[in-house]
């Protein structure tokens, strides 16, 4: 067993252009560029079936993105928190976007793609497919779930939860006024006991997997947060995976079961969380 508390470890990762393989090192997030994870775990066929299709955001690939799917995310690489994080469609001839609270509409992809590009600030951006949300109260969700290295060895999914976006917003993240439920919460509108527990599972697995995965190119990796989307057929889409994910949304939950083995799971590899949440609220 490692006793080491230092978690950051450098990832060899082979960059999908002409650079080759590079070295991403970091101190506090072990695999930072979501573009990198993508690549690694497409490799994987089950996870692929589970992930949005994903691309580097240029002019040409976001209009045919567009085209094929109507409504797509665009998220800078490196983004965090929800920053940036825009949502596109192609209404008829009409073509929308959304960052933050604010809604732009064109009459031109050009015209569009000037707005955007400008909000992308020179940086890298992927562009995905759009899943649309299941809602709670009126307002989108996603399921945070947390796996961890076990005390006993191996990997173990240690807790879930719901993340509702505020009613005007496009991101779940609780800093942009996004507030914690619990997994029955959201999910009982939408799929009955047998449904939930059928789904928790499968998401259960796919983080699972996931660990494993990011391990082989990554072996410091002692915890993980993904975040999933659900769409309207209950089928989990994976929208992300934090390296250094939070811990204090786990802290609003009535039921502190989840937040309790987390934090023992995490004491046994030498971590300790913030467990005040000062950005998340619970939700109401
Ligand atoms: N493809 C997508 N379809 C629907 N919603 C999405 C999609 N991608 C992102 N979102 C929404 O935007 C939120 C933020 O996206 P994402 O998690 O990718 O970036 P981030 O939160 O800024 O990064 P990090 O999780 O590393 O802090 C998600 O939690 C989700 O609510
Ligand atoms: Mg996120």
């Amino acid at each position: 067993m490692t006793r080491s508390r230092k978690i950051s470890t450098g990832l060899r990762v082979r960059s999908s252009g002409r650079k080759g393989s590079k070295i991403v090192k970091s101190k506090s997030r072990i695999i930072g560029d979501k573009w990198s994870k993508t690549i690694a775990m497409r490799k994987d066929l089950t996870l692929n079936k589970h992930i949005p299709r994903t691309k580097l955001a240029t002019k040409d690939s976001l209009r045919s993105m567009l085209t094929q799917y109507r409504m797509v995310y665009v998220k800078p690489s490196r983004g965090s928190q929800g920053r940036g994080v825009m949502r596109m469609e192609k209404l008829g001839a009409k073509y929308t976007y959304q960052l933050g609270s604010k809604k732009s509409t064109f009459t031109t992809y050009a015209a569009a793609y000037r707005s955007i590009h400008k909000e992308m600030k020179g940086k890298r951006y992927l562009v995905q497919k759009g899943i649309r949300l299941l809602k709670h109260k009126g307002r989108r969700f996603d399921i945070r779930l947390m796996v961890q290295r076990a005390p006993q060895g191996g990997w173990a999914a240690t807790g879930t939860l719901g993340r509702a976006a505020h009613p005007g917003k496009i991101v779940t993240n609780g800093s942009q006024g996004g507030s914690i439920y619990s997994t029955v919460q959201v999910l009982k509108s939408h799929a009955g006991p047998a449904g939930r527990r059928k789904l928790l599972k499968s998401m259960d697995r796919l983080g699972l997997r996931t660990a494993r995965l990011l391990r082989g190119v990554s072996p410091g990796i002692k915890e993980l947060g993904l975040d999933f989307a659900i769409d309207a057929k209950l089928k989990p889409w994976i929208l992300e995976v934090n390296t250094v994910p939070a811990v204090c949304p786990f802290s609003l939950l009535a039921d502190q079961s989840m937040l309790r083995r987390i934090v023992r799971y995490g004491k046994a590899y030498g971590k300790t969380y913030q467990l005040k949440c000062t950005k998340a609220k619970r939700g109401k």
